[in-house]
């Protein structure tokens, strides 16, 4: 594998690529996010993670103008709201995404969650693969998804494309899921692996709560870095996308330093906890509705 550099994509199942250190900007209050957007992107980063529900992908669009940084080096990411999950409301949050953000097009979206049940998650997903064939958006996938549902979308995009021809029913190309050492969910990574769908990681840096790990502590100590980019370094090598959030300038700019040292193997074999604790308090993976 090539060095890891701040620059480093990989490509994606629908062709296109993806900057794999992503900025989210979930909880970052809409007043503020354009200059965190704008603060990131002047540290290196290329990728921004918003979503419908975060109610900043105007701002986050406003701080990537505001760069000057080509479009077409810069990535947008955006995600069908939870509780909209159908074909009509995703049709509709697509073009208002669009419109929120004056892009014409997105890089990436994904439904948020596989919560309304079947028909209503592949109806979404209806939606987003109509908005790749209209030039709406560049790539989609899914967030929140476990195996169940990862089977399900793939039997549907089999049965239309033996219907109707390959491609026809959409191409999968990112699962994104809270992914850290205490929450590797190998079943689900090894699943999506197996196709090439890339692994975003959501809360990578356990929404700041075991900075003092004496595991992460001592691996800090031994690197001379910080417990976070332990964390963020972690993700990288395990081939996530991870998606690291901050409002604090320094911290945004710590997060991005990770690419002037290494894990050794053993390194990685001490994050391998085998613990299963999500920081968010909901695991929508888990769910078989
Ligand atoms: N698809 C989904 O359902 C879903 C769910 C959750 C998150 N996400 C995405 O993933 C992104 C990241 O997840 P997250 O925001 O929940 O959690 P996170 O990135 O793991 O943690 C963010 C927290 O860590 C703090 N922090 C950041 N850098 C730090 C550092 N170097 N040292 C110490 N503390 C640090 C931040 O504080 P300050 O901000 O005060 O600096 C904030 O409190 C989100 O912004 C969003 O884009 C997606």
């Amino acid at each position: 594998m090539a060095a890891l550099t701040i620059d480093s994509k990989v490509r994606m199942n629908s062709g296109h690529e993806i900057p794999v250190l992503g900025f989210g900007v979930y909880q970052i209050p809409s007043s503020i996010t354009s200059d965190n957007v704008y603060h990131a992107l002047q540290t290196g980063y290329r990728h921004v993670d918003s979503a419908v529900l975060y109610r900043n992908e105007a701002p986050s669009a406003a701080g990537m103008k505001k760069s000057g940084i080509p479009r077409s080096e810069l990535f947008f990411t955006t995600k069908i709201p939870p509780f909209d999950m159908n074909y009509e409301n995703a049709k509709r949050h697509i073009d208002n995404s669009l419109r929120e953000t004056g892009f014409n097009y997105l890089d990436l979206v994904l439904l948020h969650s596989p919560w309304g049940g079947k028909t209503n998650r592949l109806g979404a997903w209806r939606a987003l693969v109509e908005g790749v064939e209209a030039g709406k958006i560049r790539t989609i996938g899914v967030s929140n998804y476990g195996l169940h549902h990862l089977e399900e979308l793939e039997a549907y995009i089999k049965s239309v494309e033996e219907k109707d021809g390959k491609g026809k029913g959409g191409i999968l190309s990112v699962n994104q899921v809270e992914l850290h050492p205490w929450l590797a969910r190998k079943e689900i990574v090894g699943w999506c692996k197996a196709r090439g769908i890339v692994m975003e990681a959501f809360c990578p840096l356990v929404r700041a709560t075991r900075m003092n790990d004496p595991l992460l502590v001592s691996l800090a100590k031994k690197h001379g870095k910080t417990p976070g980019q332990i964390l963020l370094r972690w993700s990288l090598q395990m081939g996530f996308v991870p998606l690291p959030k901050s409002v604090t300038k320094s911290r945004i700019e710590e997060n991005a330093q990770i690419y002037d040292f290494e894990l050794s193997e053993e390194d990685m074999k001490s994050l391998d906890t085998g613990v299963y604790k999500p920081c968010t308090g909901w695991d929508p993976t888990t769910s078989n509705d």
